[in-house]
């Protein structure tokens, strides 16, 4: 039986250059899909999967991460006397209980491997999920929670993948398929960044993982990859010649929040399903739409 995945990893130190000057003072990772913060849709997708602990990996002027997940007594209190509960129950529900999250740096901006090595002492000799908020991935049940039925199934490593246009390839970790379903199959290479020549198909690393323990020991070797930064596609290419990686299909829509459009149609696509401003939000919409024209 395959051990329970209880913790799961955030890597949230990246510096976001690709959202200036938003996010100069403030954190990617907070910018909001209609009011939550991106890397509160993570949690909730973690926790949806049955995740136990909570691991950030923050960085410089990340500060605002750690606060997100804290109470805020003020705005409690404040929210109390205007007998707004269900808004104070709904800021409740989203806190890891105490005790559930624990935060460390990572001191240089070395890589998302790197990154993930910062939180090998925490996570321990476990297997854990691994989740970049950035890749807001819509879906019910959630991906993750898609994945650990894989898991159970499969046992090894399971990486959450997708197609994608192949003049995209270029942007993502790409994995090559080995033998199984169209829904959960072997991997059998992975290439983090590949020229459209060299990449072995048009299936992306979606930013979802769920890693065996192994992983930490081969990124501490610290070898640079694409882009001069040390690549957890790299640590996981070198893990699949004594460990099992299955690529799960998920069933779901994915948002790359790391580009100006996946983040704006990620917005429009939330708000377009509450039902709180659907409706007002679909006309106006349509309003700019027919201006457009
Ligand atoms: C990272 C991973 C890549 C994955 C991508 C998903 O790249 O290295 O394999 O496909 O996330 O967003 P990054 O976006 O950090 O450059």
């Amino acid at each position: 039986m395959s051990k329970k995945v209880r913790t799961a990893v955030f890597p949230v130190a990246g510096l976001g250059t690709r959202f200036l000057p938003a996010t100069k003072a403030m954190p990617k990772e907070m910018l909001t899909v209609v009011d939550r913060p991106l890397i509160q849709y993570a949690v909730d997708e973690a926790r949806e999967a049955g995740i136990e602990h909570f691991v950030f990996v923050t960085g410089r002027n990340k500060g605002v991460i750690e606060d997100h997940f804290d109470r805020q007594f003020e705005l409690e209190t404040t929210l109390k006397e205007r007998g707004k509960t269900k808004a104070l129950e709904e800021l409740q529900a989203d806190l890891p209980i105490a005790g559930q999250a624990s935060f460390t740096r990572q001191q240089e901006p070395l890589g998302l491997g790197h990154a993930v090595w910062c939180a090998r002492d925490i996570v321990g000799n476990e297997p854990f999920a691994l989740l970049l908020p950035d890749m807001l991935i819509k879906a019910t049940p959630g991906a993750l929670k898609q994945m650990m039925k894989a898991y159970h199934q499969n046992s090894g490593n399971i990486i959450a993948v997708e197609e994608v246009d192949p003049n995209d390839v270029s942007s993502y970790g790409i994995v090559g398929r080995g033998a199984g379903e169209d829904e959960a199959f072997k991997i059998d290479q992975m290439v983090e960044k590949p020229t459209i020549k060299d990449a072995p198909s048009n299936l992306i690393i979606s930013g979802r993982y769920i890693l065996q323990p192994e992983i930490f020991e081969l990124l501490g070797s610290h070898i640079k990859g694409a882009g001069g930064e040390i690549q957890i596609t790299d640590a996981m290419q070198k893990l699949l010649k004594t460990q099992d990686f299955t690529g799960v299909k998920f069933d779901g829509k994915t948002f790359d929040c790391g580009s100006k459009i996946g983040f704006l149609t990620a917005n429009v696509a939330y708000a377009l399903d509450r039902d709180d401003i659907k409706g007002d939000f679909m006309s106006e919409l349509l309003n700019i739409l027919s201006a457009k024209k």
